[in-house]
This record gives structure tokens, sequence and C-alpha cells, in this order.
């Protein structure tokens, strides 16, 4: 990887990756650790919010449904991301939250695979996923059960549930540990079964490459306000391969999702392909930010994006281990392995990622101990991961974290 802090006298030539930096705004002091949570206020947002609220909302009224296209707006954001995430255009609808598309996709896979009682899933899963489908299986009270794994022990499991398996639903990359599943793989051992696949791209839509064609997934769900940029509560997306769309019955058959919404029918009939997976009135505001957030990926390849990824958390880990020895690594070493974020261990993490913060480099802590970091190279650089270990390094010398300031715990950590 070519080093940013090189003396060489040569003017180095502007990097696809200096250009997309100046498209966020990032505060003056900040190393952003953190857009695998949050990502930052992309410029072109607050100009698209702005419009939205001065130009549209308040001048259009009720007229900017369709002068300012609104009613195409999930259909326009869901192509933009669908190119990300290797789908074909038409087959992503975005709108509603991550757990709330889950339990559309989860519930509409169960409903395919009548007979079949098992939802298998991983034991360190995003709790919303587990608790999305135990509030699933209660409601539908047909004897459902939602089994769960380690990583190590899924592809056994998979085998060992058989022809019980109903849907195999896993979020592609750890929230915690960083740990990557092998989604072509997976997707095709539960599918010798007759099951049905439901991956959560929480943590791996703008991280790196994702082909859900290619891989045969079925459905997918997953955020818009992580890599992709959206802001706070951004709507999140939902996928349906096109092979399931015809046939996919929506538990929450609302009218957005009607063949005809404005012939106001008494009856429910679903609407062409995934945008009868729609529900009610799009969010129009949140999604005219997470449109102009999505630009910043115009010209930008996936690839070089997951190639810098990968060098900016092995550099980061190779330079944590080395000057914080009580850190313990919890994220697979190999890059091909994980995500595009590392975790370390530390029985101290809340604390010592509060000093971290406090000293301007923002990561999050996840219970019960670990501390996670995000690296997002759309604006992320190598001198900025040097210059944050450097002040990691700096805290856990001194114990700077020792403070009972910083032991007191927020709502969010
Ligand atoms: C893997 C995963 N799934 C789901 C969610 C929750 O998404 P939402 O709050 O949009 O429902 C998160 C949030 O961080 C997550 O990490």
């Amino acid at each position: 990887m070519a080093s940013d802090l090189s003396h060489s006298q040569a003017p180095q030539a502007e990097t696809v990756f200096d250009r997309t930096r100046r498209l966020f705004h990032i505060p003056d002091g900040v190393i952003y650790l953190d857009g695998n949570s949050l990502g930052p206020m992309p410029l072109a947002a607050a100009d698209a919010l702005q419009r939205a609220a001065k130009a549209e909302w308040s001048e259009m009224l009720i007229r900017g449904w369709n002068d300012a296209d609104w009613i195409g707006l999930p259909e326009r954001v869901g192509a933009r991301i669908a190119a990300l995430i290797g789908a074909e255009a038409g087959s992503v609808m975005v709108g509603d939250t991550t757990s709330v598309n889950l339990f559309k996709v989860l519930s509409a896979a169960l409903a395919a695979r009548p007979g079949r009682r098992v939802i298998l899933s991983d034991s360190g899963n995003f709790p919303t996923d587990l608790y999305v489908a135990q509030g699933l299986i209660a409601t539908l009270g047909q004897g459902h059960e939602l089994r769960t794994v380690s990583h190590a022990e899924m592809e056994a499991a998979v085998d060992a549930a058989g022809e019980d398996l109903a849907v195999l639903m896993l979020t592609q990359v750890d929230y915690r540990t960083g740990a990557l599943y092998d989604m072509k793989s997976m997707t095709a051992r539960a599918q010798a079964l007759g099951a049905l696949t439901v991956w959560d791209l929480a943590h791996s839509a703008g991280a790196l490459p994702v082909e859900l064609d290619a891989c045969n997934a079925d459905f997918a769900i997953g955020c818009g306000y992580k890599y992709l940029n959206g802001g706070p509560g951004a709507p999140a997306f939902l996928y349906v391969a096109p092979r399931n769309q015809a046939s996919v019955a929506p538990a929450l058959s609302g009218w957005m999702g009607h063949a005809a919404p404005f012939a106001f029918e008494h009856d429910y009939r679903p609407a062409e392909g995934v945008g009868r997976m729609r529900v009610g009135t799009p969010p129009i505001l949140a999604l005219s930010a997470l449109e102009a957030g999505l630009q910043a990926w115009d010209g930008v390849s996936i690839h070089e994006v997951r190639a810098k990824s990968i060098a900016l958390c092995d550099l980061f880990i190779e330079l944590v281990e080395a000057r914080c020895p009580e850190l313990e690594l919890i994220t697979p070493r190999e890059g091909a392995a994980r995500g595009s974020q590392v975790s370390f261990r530390f029985e101290e993490g809340y604390a010592a990622m509060q000093a971290l913060i406090a000293r301007g480099v923002i990561g999050d802590f996840r219970a019960p101990d670990v501390m996670r970091f995000g690296f997002t190279p759309l604006y992320i650089s190598e001198r900025e991961v040097r210059a944050g270990v450097d002040i990691l390094a700096g805290i856990m010398d001194n114990r700077l974290w020792d403070n009972d300031d910083y032991r007191k715990k927020a709502k969010v950590t």
C-alpha cells in the first residue's frame, strides 16, 4: 500500500479516495473509526435535506409525490444499492428498518417452506435478528424452532438439520468479531437440503464486494446508516431473488405494496416484483439524504475499497498488537476471513473507549468487553490509522482509562 507519509519529491497523483474523502464532513480533530456503526455526513446529504425541505416539501406540498417523484424514491435508491451488493436492479426495495425487513423476509421464507421447523442461525448473531425470529415464531404458533450454533459449528449444524431446515439466517459479517461467512458455500449447503437463506448485510453492504445474485442468495436485508452513509435511522434495504419475487407472500401487506395503491381496492393484491415488500408511506426526507449519500460511490470500485480496507485493518492489527499488549484480538487475522472492522477484547474496554473518544478517536464498545473499530476507505487513510494507534497506545501505557468518569455507561455505547 502506498504510504501517506512518503517523503517523495514528486507530487503524488490524487487517488480516488482523496476525492471521496472530500465528499464527507469529518469534524476537525476527529479520527472516525465508527463508520461501520454510523457513517459520517456526506456534504451532498445536507444539501439534499435542505432541498427536500425547502424546494420540495415547503413549495410543492403534496404535489411533490409526482412533481419531485417522491413516489419513485424507494425504487431509485434500491437500484443504487443493488449495484453495490451484486443484485439485479429491481430486486432491492428500500424502506423501514433492518429489523422490520427481517420480519418481512423471514415470514415470507417460512411461509414458502411449510412443514419445515428449523430456523438456523449463529449464536453470536446481532440480537435483533434473534429477537425478530423469536417473536415471529411465537406469533405463528406453528412449532418452529430457532436453533443457534457458533460460526465454527455452522456447516455441521446445517447438515444435521437436514430436511427440517426451513431457513438458514446468517449475518454475513459478525457485528462483534468481524468474522465473515462464505455466502456462496453456505447458501449452496442450505439449498441442497431444500432450505432458503436470509442474509443480513448490515456490516457488509459498502464494506466488501457482496454478490447476492452470483451466490444464489434467496433473501437479504441491511442498514442504510452504516457503510452507506445515509444518516442516523436511515431507511434499510431488502432483497428478494428474482426467482422468488412472483411467489413471495408479504405478511405485512400494506397499501404501498399493493398492485394499485391509488385504486383503493378493498382487497390486497401484491405488486409485481420486490415492490410488494413495501408497506406504508416512504420516509422522503430520510430517503433523500440516503440517495445523496450514495453518490459518494459513483466511480468507486468496491474491489478497490476492499483492497484498501484489508490493508488498513492489517496495519491497525499490526500496530495495536505491537504497542498495546493488554488488548486481545478477536477478529480473524486473515483479511479474506473478516469484514471491514477490527475488534479487541479488554476488561476495561468501555472506559478505554471513552478515553479514546475524549481524545478524538471514535470507535465503539460492544458488551461485555469489546472495543470495535471500523475502517472505511472512502474517508479513512493510513495516516489516520497510525495517529489513532498513537493515541490508543498513550492511553494504554499511561492507564488513562482508569478514571471513574470513563466508566459511567451512557445509554448508547
Ligand atoms: C447485523 C445487524 N442487523 C440488524 C441491525 C439493526 O438494524 P435496525 O436498527 O435498522 O433494525 C444491526 C444494527 O446495528 C446490525 O448490526
